[in-house]
């Protein structure tokens, strides 16, 4: 099967004066295409660090990664930025939507960096609304929404240019229990239609909904079989 991410022995570490601070202990992890992981893991433990190295946003200090078939290693920044508007959609926990746009310009964004027309890119924006139940929406400004709309339009944002992954960082974290159940459920659907998903999360409960897990404890990776894991 064809991975979408591949990191081998990923290190990472911040000078604090005298000290080392090790943040990522050696994360070797495997994503394939159609796979919903979780990456589950208490306050500190490496998260965003690990989300940022994924995202292409940080840079780690050894090991290799590869996003597809590119070898992100050896990518300038440039190069970097190109790679994670087209084969990343970013879902966060706050959303992260630009206020003074509305739901439709920010789903266009995407498309528009990537130098595609505006008619076309309003044309397939709209279609991701309507799958996401916000065409009604789409000339609404951000704060004129509820949290799980602002959600789904980040998710509309995050699908429209067909990345080869999704990439959520707490996305239920800003939303109550129902909203953020709604939102699972709405993951569950994207990945059935082929989307590879990895989800950060430190609650057990949203992760159960992956069909993997992998634990982050301290920097370091573990994987097992979901009873240990649920322990
Ligand atoms: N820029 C930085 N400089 C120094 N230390 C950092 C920096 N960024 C993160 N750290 C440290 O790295 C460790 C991991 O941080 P990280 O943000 O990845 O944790 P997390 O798992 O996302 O936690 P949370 O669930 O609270 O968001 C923490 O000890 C943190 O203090
Ligand atoms: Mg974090």
């Amino acid at each position: 099967m064809e991975h979408v991410i591949k990191l081998n022995d990923i290190r990472k570490s911040y000078n604090e004066g005298e000290n080392k601070l090790e943040v990522l202990k050696g994360i070797s992890l495997e994503v394939n295409e159609g796979e919903y992981l979780a990456i589950l893991g208490p306050s500190g433990s490496g998260k965003s660090t690990l989300m940022n190295i994924i995202g292409c946003m940080d840079n780690f200090q050894s090991g290799d990664y590869w996003l597809t078939d590119n070898y992100v290693n050896k990518l300038n920044d440039a190069q970097l930025t190109r790679l994670r508007n087209r084969q990343i959609g970013f879902i966060f926990q706050k959303y992260q939507l630009i206020h003074q746009y509305t739901v439709l310009q920010n789903t266009m964004m995407p498309l528009l960096i990537r130098g595609i027309p505006r008619k076309k890119a309003e044309e397939i924006s709209m279609e991701k609304l309507e799958m996401l139940g916000m065409k009604e929406r789409a000339h609404h400004k951000p704060n004129e929404l509820s949290g799980g709309q602002q959600q789904r339009t980040a998710i509309a944002r995050a699908l429209v240019g067909s990345p080869k992954l999704l990439l959520a960082d707490e996305p239920t974290g800003a939303l109550d229990r129902g909203t953020g159940q709604e939102v699972l459920k709405l993951f569950k659907q994207l990945n059935e239609m082929g989307n590879t998903i990895v989800m950060i999360t430190h609650d057990l409960h949203v992760a159960k909904s992956a069909k993997r897990i992998v634990k982050i404890i301290d920097g370091e990776i573990f994987e097992g079989s979901r009873d240990e894991i649920e322990e």
